[in-house]
Formats: structure tokens, sequence, C-alpha cells
């Protein structure tokens, strides 16, 4: 198998590029001359990302467009087949994009609308474009966690928070944070020797457009935070160098902070959970893994 060379003239998928962590690490990808594709769900938000990240990778960066409501998994698995039918490489596949909800919303599948988006998106869109990234082996998967993960358990017993929408919100986007590493833990078990490595990312605390869409008084507490708050591209730092340095090519199935592999959890390293998680994902999704059980 071929060493990883980089970035450059890679195909690299983002979802979430549009602001925040995802906008500048796709701009930083670009300076690297990744060959660049974002999810967006917002035409005019990705026409400000595209023309955002073009500036940054100069002249003759190509950046491509595909739209996507990760909350719906129609809209997953349209992605999914638009991606397969146009690209027979994806050496990248970055699974980004994430929010947390002030109140409990039902996604157009009937599912709770901060696990649809955070988990259940990056585990259905990763699983139907497996078989290509193997494929394209060397290829990385990385996803975006977070410390807010810390505390969480994977609520089995109520995986559509019917009971009950923790925590105003951040209960429930802590327990997503942690299946993001939960599966990182397990599509990493379950890509052993492919070639093909997965591994998630804390990227601190970053002000971005991360809870601004809950209301005036979190979009004023957001702003109070703001001075102790990292720089999108400081948030990015971690995810851009785990997609192009050649130092994390025999890392898989990491939980990195500070472009450092960090100890997650206790629950985060439960391999017997990643593996229910996983069962119960396939579950939800209907999606079947290319990759041995
Ligand atoms: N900010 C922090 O302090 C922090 C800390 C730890 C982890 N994180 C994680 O970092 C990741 C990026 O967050 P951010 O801070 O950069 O927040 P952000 O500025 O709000 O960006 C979130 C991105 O996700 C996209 N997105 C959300 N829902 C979507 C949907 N249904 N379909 C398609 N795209 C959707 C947004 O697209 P639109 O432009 O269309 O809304 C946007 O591009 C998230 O996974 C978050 O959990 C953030």
């Amino acid at each position: 198998m071929q060493d990883w060379t980089g970035v450059a003239g890679k195909r690299v998928i983002i979802t979430g590029a549009t602001r925040g962590i995802g906008l500048a690490a796709a701009c930083e990808l670009a300076r690297r001359d990744a060959r660049l594709s974002i999810v967006a769900r917002s035409e005019s938000r990705a026409g400000a990302a595209v023309t955002r990240i073009t500036a940054a990778g100069g002249a003759g960066t190509e950046v491509q467009v595909l739209d996507a409501d990760l909350s719906s998994q129609a809209s997953v698995r349209t992605l999914a087949a638009e991606i397969l039918a146009g690209h027979p490489r994806i050496d990248v596949l970055i699974n980004n994009a994430g929010a947390i909800y002030g109140s409990r919303q039902l996604t157009v599948d009937g599912l709770e609308l901060t696990w649809a988006v955070n988990h259940l998106a990056p585990f259905l869109l990763t699983n139907l474009l497996l078989e290509r990234i193997r494929a394209s082996a060397p290829a990385r998967i990385i996803t975006t966690s977070s410390g807010a993960h810390h505390g969480a358990h994977v609520p089995f017993d109520d995986m559509n928070a019917e009971r009950g929408y923790r925590g105003r919100g951040f209960g429930r986007y802590g327990e997503t944070k942690l299946a993001n590493i939960l599966f990182t833990v397990e599509l990493a078990r379950r890509l052993e020797g492919t070639g093909v490595t997965a591994n998630c990312f804390h990227p601190g605390f970053v002000a971005s457009g991360f809870n601004r869409n809950n209301g005036g008084l979190m979009a004023f507490g957001m702003s109070l935070a703001r001075p102790f708050a990292r720089s999108p591209e400081k948030g990015a730092d971690t995810l851009v160098w785990l997609a192009d340095s050649a130092e994390v090519s025999a890392e898989s199935g990491g939980y990195f902070a500070n472009r450092r592999r960090s100890m997650p959890s206790a629950a985060a390293q439960d391999l017997a959970v990643a593996r229910r998680l996983w069962e119960v994902s396939e579950e939800q999704t209907g999606a079947r893994a290319a990759t041995a059980p």
C-alpha cells in the first residue's frame, strides 16, 4: 500500500463546511490543494462558503457543492448516491456537521433531531460510502466529536429521548458526541488491516455558529463566552492535521485534542457498548456495513 502523501490532489468530502470549524478546515485544506466536495443544505450559505474557500485556495481551486439536509435519511442516501456516481475515489471523509437543539424535535424519519444529525447521519453516510473508501485506501475517515461527551451514556432504553429531553439539549448533545467516539472505535476495529483509518477529535470551545439557533438568550450567552473561545481556524487545526499529516497514518480509533491522542471518558472506551451502538444504529438507519461484524 502507498504511503500517505497529504491531501494535495486528494478527494476530500466534508460536511458542515458552510461555517465555523468546517469552513475554516475547508479553507485550509483548499490551501493545501485538496479537491473538495462540501455538503450543504442551503444554496446561499454554500455559495458564500465556496467564495471563502476558493479565495483561500487561490487560482485553480475547485469546490463541488453537494446539496443535502443531514437530518433526513432519504437526503443522506441521495447524497451518497451522488458522491458514488461522481467520484471513483474518496480519500478523506470528514463528518463534521453537528448542532445542539434547545428543545426536542423530530425529523421527517420520526427520530430525535440531535441524534439524527450528529450521530445517525455520519453513521449512514460513512456506511453508504465505505466500499468506495476502502477501495481508495490509504484513506481516512474523521469525525468531529466533543469534550461534551464526558459524563454521557448511550441511552439504549430511550434512544429517541422520549422520557425526557436531557439537560435542555446539552445532555442529549453529549450523548451524540459520545456516539461519535464509539462509532469511531467500532469503525476502526472493523477496518483493521484495510488501510482505512477512522479517528475523531475535540476541537476545543470554538467561536462559531454553534448554539446560535436556540433563541436570543442562548445566542447572548454564546456572545458573552466568545472572548474565551478559540477561533474556528484554531478549532480546525487538529482536523486538518488528522486529514493531512503523514504522522497519523498508523493511528486509528483515536480521540484527539490539540494534535494529541487523548483519553476519552470510560463510557467512550467500552467496546461492548460500541458494538451494541453499531447494531442499534444499523436498525435506526437500515444501513449494512461493508465491513466484517
Ligand atoms: N463550537 C464548539 O465549541 C464545538 C466544540 C466541540 C465540538 N464541536 C463540534 O464541531 C462541529 C462543527 O460545529 P461548529 O462549532 O463549527 O458549528 P456551526 O458553526 O454551527 O457549524 C455547523 C455546521 O453543520 C451544518 N449542519 C447542521 N445541521 C445540518 C443539517 N441538518 N444538514 C446539513 N448540514 C448541517 C451547518 O450548516 P448550516 O450553515 O446550513 O447551518 C454548519 O455548516 C459539530 O459537530 C460540533 O458538535 C463544536
